[in-house]
This record gives C-alpha cells, sequence and structure tokens, in this order.
C-alpha cells in the first residue's frame, strides 16, 4: 500500500458486505478515512470494524431524509467529503413477462435512484470545496444485459448513463464522476445463485472464473487517487473476467 488516499475523507455506501466492504479496507489501508454506511447495521459495524472505518452510519439508499442525514454525519465529523462510493445494490431474478411491479420499482429504487440521490447529497459540498470523486458500482449487465434481469440491467444502465451525464455536468467545477462495471464477483449477492449457473457462466468468460471484490476494490483506489485517477471523466471501467469488451 502507498498512501495513495492519506487523509481523504471517503464515504463508502454498502459497505457492509462484499464489494463495498473491499473498497472500505483498501481505502483505510491507503490512508483515507472512511465512513461506512450501509442498511443493514449489525453486518455494518463488524464490517466497519475489519475495515478499520473511522466510523459507520446507518442507510438506507431509498429513503431520501436518511441518504441527507447520512452525508450530514460525514460533513459533521470530518467537515467535507472527498469521495463517494456507491456500492449498494440488491439484485433478484425473474422474467419480464411476470415482473410485479413492486419487484420491478425496488431494484429501481435502491440500484438507481439510491446512488442519485447519493450524488445529489454530496455534490453541494464537493461543488463548494472545487473539488470530490464519485465513483459508482454499476455491473456489466448494465451494458449487456442478463436474461431474468431486466429490472437490474437497466437499473445498472441508468446509473452508467447517469454517471456520463453528471461527469459533464461537474467535471468543470472540479468534481470527477465514473463507473465501475465488474463482472461477476463472489459476494454475497450471487451467493444464492445455482451452481449450474455459475458452472455455465464461469464456461462463457474469458479468464475462466468469477472475480472477488479484493480485485475490483484497487480500481476504485484508482479512480480516487491523485495523479492516478484525475484523467477519468464519465469512464465506465470494467474489471469483469473479459465478460464485456466495450
Ligand atoms: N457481485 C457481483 O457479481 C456484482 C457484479 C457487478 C456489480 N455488482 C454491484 O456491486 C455492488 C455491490 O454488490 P455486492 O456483490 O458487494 O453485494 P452484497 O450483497 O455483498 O453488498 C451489497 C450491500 O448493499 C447493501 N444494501 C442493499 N440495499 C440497501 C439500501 N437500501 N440502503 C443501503 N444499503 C443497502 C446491503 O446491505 C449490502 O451490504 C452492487 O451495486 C452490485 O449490484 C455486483
Amino acid at each position: 500500500m502507498t498512501g495513495a488516499l492519506e487523509g481523504r475523507v471517503a464515504l463508502v455506501v454498502g459497505a457492509a458486505s462484499g464489494i463495498g466492504q473491499a473498497v472500505a479496507a483498501a481505502y483505510t489501508a491507503e490512508g483515507a478515512v472512511v465512513v461506512a454506511a450501509d442498511r443493514d447495521g449489525d453486518r455494518l459495524e463488524r464490517a466497519a470494524a475489519a475495515a478499520g472505518a473511522a466510523s459507520s452510519v446507518r442507510v438506507d439508499v431509498t429513503d431520501e431524509a436518511s441518504v441527507t442525514a447520512a452525508v450530514q454525519h460525514v460533513l459533521d465529523r470530518h467537515g467535507r467529503v472527498d469521495v463517494l462510493v456507491n456500492s449498494a445494490g440488491v439484485l433478484d431474478e425473474g422474467p419480464l413477462a411476470q415482473m410485479p411491479l413492486a419487484q420491478w420499482q425496488r431494484t429501481l429504487d435502491v440500484d438507481l435512484t439510491g446512488v442519485f440521490l447519493a450524488c445529489r447529497a454530496v455534490l453541494p459540498s464537493m461543488l463548494a470545496a472545487g473539488s470530490g470523486r464519485i465513483i459508482s458500482i454499476a455491473s456489466q449487465l448494465g451494458l449487456k444485459g442478463g436474461v431474468g434481469l431486466a429490472h437490474y440491467s437497466a437499473a445498472k444502465a441508468g446509473v452508467i448513463g447517469m454517471t456520463k451525464a453528471l461527469a459533464r455536468e461537474v467535471a468543470p467545477a472540479g468534481v470527477l464522476v465514473n463507473a465501475i462495471a465488474p463482472g461477476p464477483v463472489e459476494t454475497p449477492m450471487v451467493a444464492g445463485i445455482s451452481e449450474e449457473w455459475k458452472a455455465a457462466k464461469r464456461a462463457e468468460l474469458p479468464l475462466g472464473r468469477f472475480g472477488v471484490p479484493a480485485e475490483v476494490a484497487p480500481t476504485a483506489v484508482l479512480l480516487a487517487s491523485d495523479p492516478g485517477g484525475n484523467l477519468y471523466v464519465g469512464q465506465v471501467l470494467g474489471p469483469n473476467s473479459g465478460d464485456v469488451m466495450p
């Protein structure tokens, strides 16, 4: 570790598990002051301690007031938010022809509107500071689509589109906005999927295997770092085992 994020204040949303937890750990290892945020309080406490986070805060990204309060927690304690990582997400499956509106809406609420709310909440302080980094975990399914995953693919494509639009909007003011679109990564999110599906998926991947969270987190370090991340604006980086080659 090189201290690439020394002294940076980072809010990592979705830090109780998987990729968000690995990003929180990688950021603290690089010298950042991390505030770990998640909806799941028990797992959050454990994950925040394991990651060496400065503090943790409960947040439901679908709840506007909860997101505002989480960002205020960071501002009250640390005076600024240098980096926002959006890693909260949910995934379930279902063919679109039978998909209840509530299932569609729930996925859009967490995976897309949650990212919007968090971005909107941190932007005033980042714009006032004239600097900041926003990194959202999208998915390669937002680029290629997935069977039974129309809701999830739509939400992730939305994150990618929003990332590009927001990047154009705020880069002139010094705030750099980018996305990471991982391929399949071994986390609790994919733990419930059948071994048969996973074996077929692995066979499709040029690398022949899923990633692990620690292999995604360094991309989030790069995007937050100076000078490494300085020229990335509205980009979608793909640690994806070769699943998509844009
Ligand atoms: N695992 C994969 O294969 C994969 C691939 C591509 C993209 N992603 C994306 O990466 C991100 C992290 O996923 P993961 O695999 O680490 O999953 P995970 O289930 O391990 O972690 C997701 C976290 O989000 C939190 N969360 C869910 N709803 C929330 C809400 N309303 N408010 C606050 N927190 C909430 C959960 O409590 C959990 O801690 C997600 O956005 C996911 O869509 C995952």
